[in-house]
């Protein structure tokens, strides 16, 4: 059987509770990286993530920690806390028998800890909670720890107190980890299963693949098969991360954790959540619940100022050979000429992807708003079949009157708010076309919040407005939860009598003409007057439901710069205003990129 001294575990919080801290905490109390190290926050590596102070990519770290005079191999799991990655979480838990549940002892229990933990219980996970940040004087650790009791139903004497800051706790942290988490199981003279929990991209030494040998062997040399992709490859190195990769030679068997490199070129090569088996000794299944990662937000990008459309092109092939959990696939715009039409897990990612195009592929580009993926039933056809297609581009719409139906994705959210927002959030929701399921009690002040909601609704603003309505104290999870038929209609935008492809939208038809009056406007602050008279119009199914015009430039007057004051909206649309060169013109008007995101602007 499996070696009882190792624990493999996972930390697991909601944003900012001080996971990637509290790992580090762990590194240097188990002398694995010494303090100037740990000023860099080892396991956040990328730049974004540490400009940003997030983790986007889990990070698996082996050390070791002596616990009644018993040396134990601890390997633990960075994982990722927003919304957009749960998808990466799962995949960390399975690799998993522990997990470390983080709540902030300022800020008690979130909507990411109540959905982590709901997923580690899911995966069988034995539980340790940790109440973190003790130090601050606002520090409420026990009354936080009678929360995780009472909301989450874990003992409060279970809780260990933590301050990641001091690393006070952390030694005690450690000991019960080997102490309360089981060790891993698993058959050493069965088939080999390893599960591909994560993958990196290394310009060096090509993909190296994160795993978790669940049953069997692994050693250096051997043929392996990655049942799902049906491909194999030789394994030239096997090894752990003391945090850097070091490379072991002996073999890897059930329990153990560690990174492969087998001669892969792309991460688009490897699947997360696959299972690796020998070639020549097959394991008969695959390891459960490996899906495909599903893109739930869709936009364009095109070309703008010098960027040519080939170096478009070479900038999105390089990043998806280190980030396979894009999509992306050719697209022409009559307006706006050979662009890439792009697929991501969430807002979050899409804003990533945009912005390390930009950093590390060194374009400029225009993108269009991001929309969901529609399912279209059609009338039936002369064979009497009802075709249902998927489109991720209002564009990409038939004609109305082959439409039988339009179904839009939808999520089930839970909202966690102070009591005092209740009313306030409740009309957020419904005004998003949110049908009410349920309230919880969390604690004497704040409550859970359960509701339905169509997906295109959420992914613009409401995090931000709900912010604004908590005072930063609300916190929203959600998951996509299937399709369903709505009443919606596509709005086609006219500038200059001309319809602009890149800025119809399909919106529900209770709301056309509201949010196509607001469109109007704020598309006449983002484009620039001209030396001529623009008309704007929303028009649905032919009938102009609005008009706006943008004067021309008169003798006396200054042209007002484009770009409006977007300042307090998203970040990702002040990033969007910097320069001239991100501007399209379309027939014979200047299009800037700020108006391509006016539709996020929902009034
Ligand atoms: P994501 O990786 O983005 O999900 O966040 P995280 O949970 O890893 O949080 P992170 O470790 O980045 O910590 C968030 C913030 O809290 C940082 O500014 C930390 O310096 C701070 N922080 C973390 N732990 C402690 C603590 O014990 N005490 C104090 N005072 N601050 C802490």
């Amino acid at each position: 059987v499996a070696n009882p001294y190792i624990r493999n575990f996972c930390i697991i919080a909601h944003i900012d509770h001080g996971k990637s801290t509290l790992a580090d905490r762990m590194l240097q109390g188990t002398g694995a990286m010494d303090d100037r190290t740990a000023q860099d926050q080892k396991l956040d590596s990328m730049d974004i993530e540490r400009e940003r102070g997030i983790t986007i990519k889990a990070a698996a770290v082996s050390v070791e920690h002596t616990w009644n005079g018993q040396t134990y191999e601890l390997n633990f799991i960075d994982t990722p806390g927003h919304v957009d990655f749960h998808y990466e979480v799962s995949r960390a838990l399975a690799a998993c028998e522990g997990a470390c549940l983080i709540v902030d002892a300022t800020q008690g229990v979130e909507a990411q800890t109540v959905a982590n933990l709901y997923k580690a219980v899911d995966a069988d996970l034995e539980l340790i909670p940790v109440i973190n940040k003790i130090d601050l004087p606002s520090a409420e650790p026990e009354r936080r720890a009678m929360q995780v009791e009472d909301v989450l139903g874990l003992p409060a004497e279970d809780c260990i107190l933590t301050s990641a800051k001091s690393g006070q706790g952390v030694a005690e942290l450690l000991d019960a980890i080997c102490e309360r988490f089981p060790p891993p199981e698993g058959e050493i003279e069965a088939p080999l299963q390893a599960l591909i929990f994560d993958a990196k991209y290394d310009d060096y030494r090509g993909v190296i693949v994160y795993f978790r040998v669940m049953n069997g062997r692994l050693k250096k040399g051997d043929r392996i098969l990655f049942m799902g992709k049906k491909r194999t490859h030789q394994v030239t190195e096997l090894g752990k991360f003391k945090p850097d990769m070091e490379p072991n030679a002996d073999p890897f068997e059930a329990g153990d954790v560690g990174y492969m490199i087998a001669g892969i070129k792309t991460l688009e090569d490897v699947n997360i959540g696959d299972t690796i088996t020998l070639d020549n000794h097959r394991a008969a299944t695959a390891l459960p619940g490996y899906e495909e990662p599903q893109p739930m937000v869709y936009c364009d990008f095109y070309p703008s100022g010098d960027t040519m459309f080939d170096d478009l092109r070479e900038a999105i092939g390089k990043l998806k050979v280190n980030d396979a959990s894009f999509t992306y696939e050719p697209s022409s715009s009559e307006a706006l000429g050979s662009g890439f039409r792009c697929g991501f897990l969430g807002m979050l990612h899409m804003d990533i992807i945009q912005e390390r195009l930009e950093r590390e592929g060194h374009v400029s580009l225009v993108q269009t708003a991001p929309t969901v993926t529609y399912e279209v039933q059609l009338t039936a056809n002369k064979d009497g079949v009802q075709e249902v297609i998927q489109i991720t581009n209002p564009a990409e719409l038939p004609d109305m009157s082959r439409v039988k139906s339009i179904r839009e994705p939808m999520v089930a959210a839970e909202v966690i708010t102070p009591t005092t927002s209740i009313g306030d959030i409740m009309k957020l929701c419904e005004n998003r076309r949110g049908v009410y399921r349920g309230q919880r009690f969390l604690s004497e002040d704040r409550q859970i919040l359960e509701y339905e909601l169509p997906l295109a609704e959420i992914i613009y603003d409401f995090f931000d407005k709900l912010k604004s309505i908590t005072s930063g104290y609300g916190t929203v999870d959600y998951r996509v939860t299937g399709f369903q038929a709505g009443e919606l209609v596509k709005m086609d935008i006219l500038v200059n009598g001309s319809p602009v492809e890149a800025l119809s939208l399909i919106v529900h038809r209770s709301k056309a003409e509201s949010r196509g009056r607001h469109l109007l406007k704020k598309l006449k602050e983002q484009i620039d007057r001209h030396l001529f008279e623009i008309p704007l119009q929303a028009a649905i199914g032919g009938k102009i439901i609005g008009r706006e015009t943008i004067k021309s430039v008169g003798k006396n007057v200054t042209a007002k710069c484009y770009g409006g004051d977007v300042s307090r909206k998203r970040k990702l649309l002040e990033k969007q205003k910097k320069g001239k060169d991100r501007m399209k013109r379309i027939g014979t008007v200047d299009i800037p990129q700020g108006a391509f995101m006016a539709v996020l602007d929902t009034g």
